[in-house]
């Protein structure tokens, strides 16, 4: 994990008196990379960086481009005796060059921006598609007031897995109006997020923002996996949302 500003010298010393971080979870993950605190060789493979780097790579659900090597995204790079460690391409176009950007007709704005690294680790974590957090948890991060910290003076926001963005990348967002544990109120008032899925009986898989919403994005409005339907729209194939648990809404 890297930290900012001032903290890097401080780590470093930590980690080579074997302390461990007494700095604030901050992470940076939209760093291109730079200098490299210790020397390279220019060839360096990834059984050298794991040397060092022993934790990179560590957790449940760990990401297949890894088994291509850390070179795959990181650059070694040796100018007047200074090692460079930077980025193949920039980090909002990095995970690009392997996954395509989907040709939905919504995007979800930091899906569409490239700042996938918000919401997944490059390397592994303990959830699944290897996400920062609980896949409930990350779309809260964002999504719910008393999650999100706004820093209005440097005009940043901070999730609480620590990773911090300007405003410009959080054009659009907007809070949900949800209850104090943040479980219900939203699409209507009263209206569960989470818990057990109590309209579909005990076999059905709790309800999550995913039970309605894609992450990534959607040929439908506001990500859905399907459009509501509006009463006498019976017959339209793709507006099946709420049937999906309230079998006879509409009927
Ligand atoms: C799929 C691309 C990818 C691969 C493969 C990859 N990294 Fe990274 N790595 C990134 C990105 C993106 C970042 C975030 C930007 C940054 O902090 O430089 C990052 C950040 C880092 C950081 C600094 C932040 C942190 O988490 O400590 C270290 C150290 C690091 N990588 C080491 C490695 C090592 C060692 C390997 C191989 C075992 C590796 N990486 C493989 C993409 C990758
Ligand atoms: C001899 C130990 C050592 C080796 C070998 C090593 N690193 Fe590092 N690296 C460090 C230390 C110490 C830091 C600073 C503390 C931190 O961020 O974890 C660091 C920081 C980094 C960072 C974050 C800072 C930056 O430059 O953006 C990246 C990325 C990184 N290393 C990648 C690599 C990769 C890739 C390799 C293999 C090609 C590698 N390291 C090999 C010790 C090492
Ligand atoms: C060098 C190619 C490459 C790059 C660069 C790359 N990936 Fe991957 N990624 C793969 C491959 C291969 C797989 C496994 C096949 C698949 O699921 O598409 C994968 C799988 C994934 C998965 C799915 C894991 C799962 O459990 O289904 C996620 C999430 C992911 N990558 C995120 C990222 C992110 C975020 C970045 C940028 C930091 C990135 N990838 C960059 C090659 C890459
Ligand atoms: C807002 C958070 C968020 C952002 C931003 C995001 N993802 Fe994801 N991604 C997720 C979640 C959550 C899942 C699991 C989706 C599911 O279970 O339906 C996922 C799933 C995936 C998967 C595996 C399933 C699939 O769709 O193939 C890949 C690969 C992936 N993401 C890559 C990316 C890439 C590349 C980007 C950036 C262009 C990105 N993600 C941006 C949250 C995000
Ligand atoms: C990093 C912050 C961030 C995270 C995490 C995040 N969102 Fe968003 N979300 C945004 C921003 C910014 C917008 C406004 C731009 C846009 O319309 O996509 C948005 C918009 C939306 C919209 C409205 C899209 C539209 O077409 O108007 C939905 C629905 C949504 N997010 C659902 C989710 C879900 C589900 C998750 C969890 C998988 C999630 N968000 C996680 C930042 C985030
Ligand atoms: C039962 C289905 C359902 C669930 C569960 C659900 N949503 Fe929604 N969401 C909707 C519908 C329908 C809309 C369309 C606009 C509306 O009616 O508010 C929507 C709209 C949104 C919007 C855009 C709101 C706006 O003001 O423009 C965001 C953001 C969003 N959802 C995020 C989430 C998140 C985050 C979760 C999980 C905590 C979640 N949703 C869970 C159905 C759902
Ligand atoms: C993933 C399953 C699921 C989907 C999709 C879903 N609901 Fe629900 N809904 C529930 C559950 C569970 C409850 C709470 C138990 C119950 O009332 O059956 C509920 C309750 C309700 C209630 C009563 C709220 C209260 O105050 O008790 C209304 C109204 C409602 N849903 C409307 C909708 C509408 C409109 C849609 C489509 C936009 C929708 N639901 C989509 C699962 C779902």
């Amino acid at each position: 994990m890297r930290y900012r500003g001032g903290c890097s010298f401080i780590l470093l010393v930590a980690a080579l008196v074997g302390l461990p971080s007494p700095c604030p979870a901050q992470m940076d993950v939209w760093s291109k990379g730079g200098v490299h605190p210790v020397t390279l060789k220019a060839d360096a493979d990834t059984a050298t960086c794991t040397q060092c780097h022993s934790d990179i790579g560590k957790g449940k659900y760990v990401h297949t481009a890894m088994t291509m090597g850390c070179t795959t995204c990181h650059q070694v790079q040796n100018e007047k005796g200074v090692t460079h460690v930077n980025l193949v391409a920039p980090v909002n176009q990095l995970c690009i060059t392997c996954h395509a950007l989907a040709d939905d007709k919504v995007l979800h704005g930091p899906y569409k921006a490239g700042d996938c690294v918000v919401c997944h680790s490059p390397h592994a974590s303990n959830f699944p598609q290897q996400t920062w957090a609980a896949h409930q948890d990350i779309c809260l991060g964002c999504h719910a007031r008393a999650r999100l910290k706004v820093n209005n003076r440097k005009k940043t926001v901070t999730v609480p897995w620590g990773v911090t963005l300007t405003f410009a990348q959080m054009q659009g967002w907007m809070y949900l109006n949800l209850n104090q544990t943040l479980t219900a109120n939203h699409p209507v008032e009263g209206h569960p997020v989470s818990g057990p899925n109590t309209a579909m009986g005990p076999q059905a898989a709790p309800i999550t923002c995913m039970s309605c919403h894609k992450a990534h994005a959607s040929n439908f409005a506001y990500m859905l996996i399907k459009t509501p339907p509006a009463p006498g729209q019976s017959l339209c194939k793709t507006c099946g949302l709420c049937l999906e648990c309230h079998k006879s809404m509409f009927p």
